[in-house]
Order: structure tokens, then C-alpha cells, then sequence
């Protein structure tokens, strides 16, 4: 693993290298895709849950008593994919933590000022116990990091606290990064990869085009 700041961390490992590249691939098929996606999934959700807290637990098992660490059951965790691609890591995530609350947020780019328009959100805001309350933001691509600020804003603005937010992603941008770190100091950030730069578009290059449409095999 690679750490940028100690808030960064880039997930190198042979089966998620190997996996990038079925992803990046333009004649990998939808079905190939998302379980390329899925391996890597359960690594990124594994590292973005490292630090959630636990408590001591006395267990019994057939032989005598022990004390295991388990989730503390006073924590509260939200996994928040941005819509619609974001949706591809949520299966992974809730079989890993499936006690965590799923939040939608549903934003699409505009196109012209690749700013996001919110189209969904219902999370009300935390008033009690903000330091139990963790939030893990999913969007497989942090490109120019507008959908990502807001989204992280949008989760501070209702009372998480900054460094309980872990945003993930598979692939990110420079700037993306940047901008997102340099906003947001205490927010961690997990991804797989940080490539060349974006284009125009706001595209990742070079990244492995539009994620949504490779999810979903949508027709353009
Ligand atoms: N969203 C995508 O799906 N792909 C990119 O390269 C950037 C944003």
C-alpha cells in the first residue's frame, strides 16, 4: 500500500492490479466488468473499515470462555454510494458491514460545468453522539472531485464530523485528489489508483471511461 499523506492511501496489491487492468480493458464485457469491480471491492471496503471502532466481548466457545473484538453496537455507520455508479460497491459493502445504514445520494454531472445537480438525498441531521456517526462516501471515480466535495460537505453540513468520513473510490484523478484533500484535510480517501490527469470532459485518463454505462451496458 501507498501513502501519499496518512489520509490517502492508494491500495496496491497483485489481485487488484490484475483486476484494474480486466476493468480498464474496452473489450472486457459488462459481466466481466462488474466482478473485475467486485474483487477489488472487498479490498477497498476492508481497508476503508479498519479503523471503525470495537469493543471487548466475552465469548464462549465449546471449550472455555474468550474475549473477542466485535463492532461496537453503539456506532453508527452510513454507506453513501453516489448514484449510479457508486451502486456497484454496495452488495460488497453490505455483506462486509451489513449492519451500516445505506444513504442514496443521487447526483448526476452536469455536462457543460461538470458541477452536480442533485436529484436525492434524504439524510436528516445527526443531532447526538456526531462522534459515533462514521460515513463511508462510494463513487468508483474521483475525477474533478465536484461530486465528491459535495457530497462530503453535504454530510459535515448535517453533522458528521470530518474525520469520520472515508471516501472510495477505484480510480481517481490528481486533481481530484487534490482538491478534495486540500478541502477537506481530516477526510481519509481509499482508491486503487491515481491516474495521469482528466480530460475536457472531465473523463480520467487513462481511467476506463465512463463507469455507469460500463455497470450498466448502457446504450449511448
Ligand atoms: N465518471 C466516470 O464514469 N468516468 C470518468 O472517467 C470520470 C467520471
Amino acid at each position: 500500500m501507498e501513502v501519499m499523506n496518512s489520509n490517502i492511501k492508494i491500495l496496491s496489491h497483485p489481485i487488484i492490479n490484475n483486476n484494474l487492468a480486466i476493468i480498464r480493458d474496452k473489450n472486457s464485457d459488462c459481466e466481466k466488468f462488474k466482478n473485475a469491480v467486485k474483487r477489488i471491492t472487498y479490498m477497498l471496503i476492508y481497508e476503508a473499515s479498519k479503523e471503525l471502532p470495537t469493543i471487548n466481548k466475552e465469548i464462549e466457545t465449546p471449550l472455555e470462555k474468550t474475549i473477542c473484538k466485535v463492532f461496537d453496537d453503539d456506532i453508527q455507520l452510513i454507506i453513501a454510494p453516489i448514484l449510479r455508479a457508486g451502486m456497484i460497491f454496495c452488495e460488497v459493502a453490505q455483506e462486509l458491514l451489513p449492519f451500516a445504514n445505506i444513504h442514496h445520494i443521487g447526483m448526476y454531472r452536469n455536462e457543460q460545468t461538470l458541477e452536480p445537480v442533485w436529484y436525492y438525498d434524504k439524510r436528516k441531521e445527526i443531532k447526538q453522539n456526531k462522534e459515533k456517526v462514521f460515513v463511508i462516501i462510494l463513487d468508483p471515480m474521483l475525477a474533478t472531485g465536484n461530486s465528491a466535495i459535495d457530497a462530503i460537505k453535504n454530510f459535515t453540513l448535517k453533522g458528521i464530523i470530518e474525520k469520520n468520513i472515508t471516501f472510495v473510490s477505484l480510480i481517481s484523478s490528481p486533481e481530484g485528489i487534490k482538491k478534495v484533500s486540500n478541502t477537506f484535510k481530516d477526510v481519509k480517501i481509499i482508491t486503487s489508483a491515481i491516474d495521469r490527469t482528466i480530460n475536457n470532459k472531465g473523463y480520467i485518463l487513462p481511467g476506463l471511461g465512463d463507469a455507469g454505462d460500463r455497470i450498466y451496458n448502457t446504450i449511448n
